[in-house]
């Protein structure tokens, strides 16, 4: 059986490496059959410190192939993705194909085997934000739509599936890959210097992330959601990480944006700098899907700046409020939090480091043998 597991963005390397291990320790064991994988990199994020430094933190191979087809318009890096992926599967016909998350490359990579006649599994199946102003939402609806192995984070993804008519038998509920990751780095994190690096050593912080599209392509958008950080960062530490989608647009506001003693951006970090970062927060601010689970498994308060989240079981169980779009409230709730009136949560059903080996053991299952 040869599988091909795709990845192309930041969020997609933290879910596919333990899936790689998981192959790899049922290609050790003779009893699972002939297995094989390519690691097949679209190239959607290129950057070193977007993509290159989580190979080696992470310890995955580097790709087999990689795609390489870098920035563009939905349109464009959608087709492109498409165009490539198909000539590579034309050429060496897998029979499998594992996408993760929900990027431009999960969508056009499925789209391109199920034309090909080649069966999709979905890791982190039927997540919703019914939010269609997103392109995720977009990536996640189609890629489900043509899965023929649905791999779910929580049941109320179970839910959202069935609704939409897919079979009972093709949805798994397996728990959360990026958990496993998580679990088997949070020891490495001690090896991080990252708040020397950064000076606040002894200082208590908020972490920050932000790069929806709604959030920080418009200009006013971006530049009222800084100013409450100012606000927040004259109470306490605000370290910013900033994706480079966000920083192309704080450059173009120039002289319109003045900083702050308290608050420090920095260029995207790696993996374990982040997950170091994050463990000791006070709080973290984000408009990211992934950061709100990892809060929830941390134990630490998150506040999302959104109006929704494909993520509900990170607000009914985690640690995580969903705070809307105004950014004086984020100031508010953040000032809530930090006075010490924090949410407490637990770690929701499954998110238990194993999410990996339930999938490929249900797709040795299914194509082991
Ligand atoms: C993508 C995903 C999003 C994910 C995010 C995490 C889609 C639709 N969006 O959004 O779900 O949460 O990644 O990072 O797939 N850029 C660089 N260097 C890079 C990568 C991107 O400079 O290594 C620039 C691009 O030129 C582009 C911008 O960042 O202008 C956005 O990149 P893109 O891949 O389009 O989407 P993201 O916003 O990163």
């Amino acid at each position: 059986m040869k599988a091909i597991i795709v990845v192309g963005a930041r969020p997609n390397f933290m879910k596919a490496a333990p899936i790689l291990r998981a192959f790899d320790e049922a290609r050790n064991d003779r009893s699972s059959g002939d297995i094989e994988y390519v690691l097949l990199h679209t190239g959607q994020h290129y950057d070193d410190n977007m993509s290159k430094v989580f190979f080696s933190e992470l310890e995955m191979p580097p790709p087999d192939i990689d795609l390489g087809v870098g920035s563009g318009t939905q349109a464009e890096q959608t087709a492109l993705i498409m165009v490539r992926f198909e000539k590579y599967c034309s050429e060496n016909p897998p029979d499998l194909v594992v996408v993760v998350g929900d990027v431009n490359s999960t969508l056009a990579c499925s789209i391109t085997a199920v034309k090909l006649g080649v069966p999709v599994a979905h890791v982190e199946a039927g997540l919703r934000s019914y939010d269609r102003s997103m392109p995720e939402e977009i990536n996640r609806v189609v890629t489900d739509a043509l899965s023929e192995h649905l791999f779910t984070t929580s049941r109320d993804a179970d839910e959202n599936l069935k609704k939409e008519g897919i079979p009972s038998e093709k949805i798994h509920f397996v728990g959360n890959v990026m958990i496993d990751t998580l679990y088997r780095l949070l020891p490495k994190t001690s090896m991080s210097n990252i708040r020397a690096r950064i000076g606040i050593e002894n200082t208590p912080y908020v972490l920050v992330t932000f790069h929806r599209p709604s959030n920080v392509d418009d200009r006013e958008n971006i530049k009222s959601i800084l100013d409450a950080l100012v606000k927040i960062s004259e109470k306490i530490k605000v370290i910013f990480p900033v994706h480079p989608r966000t920083m192309s647009v704080i450059t173009r506001l120039g002289a319109g944006f003045k900083g702050a003693d308290g608050l420090k951006l920095t260029g995207p970090l790696g993996y374990l700098d982040f997950l170091s970062l994050m463990r000791d927060a006070s709080l973290v601010v984000t408009d990211s899907g992934g950061i709100q689970e990892e809060t929830t498994v941390l134990g630490v308060p998150c506040l999302t700046f959104r109006e929704n989240t494909e993520r509900p079981v990170t607000v009914t169980e985690g640690t995580n409020i969903l705070v809307g779009t105004d950014p004086r409230k984020l100031v508010d709730e953040a000032f809530f939090v930090l006075q010490g009136k924090k949410k407490n949560g637990r770690i929701p059903e499954l998110w238990d480091g194993k999410a990996s080996c339930r999938i490929v053991r249900k797709i040795l299952e299914i194509y082991g043998k």
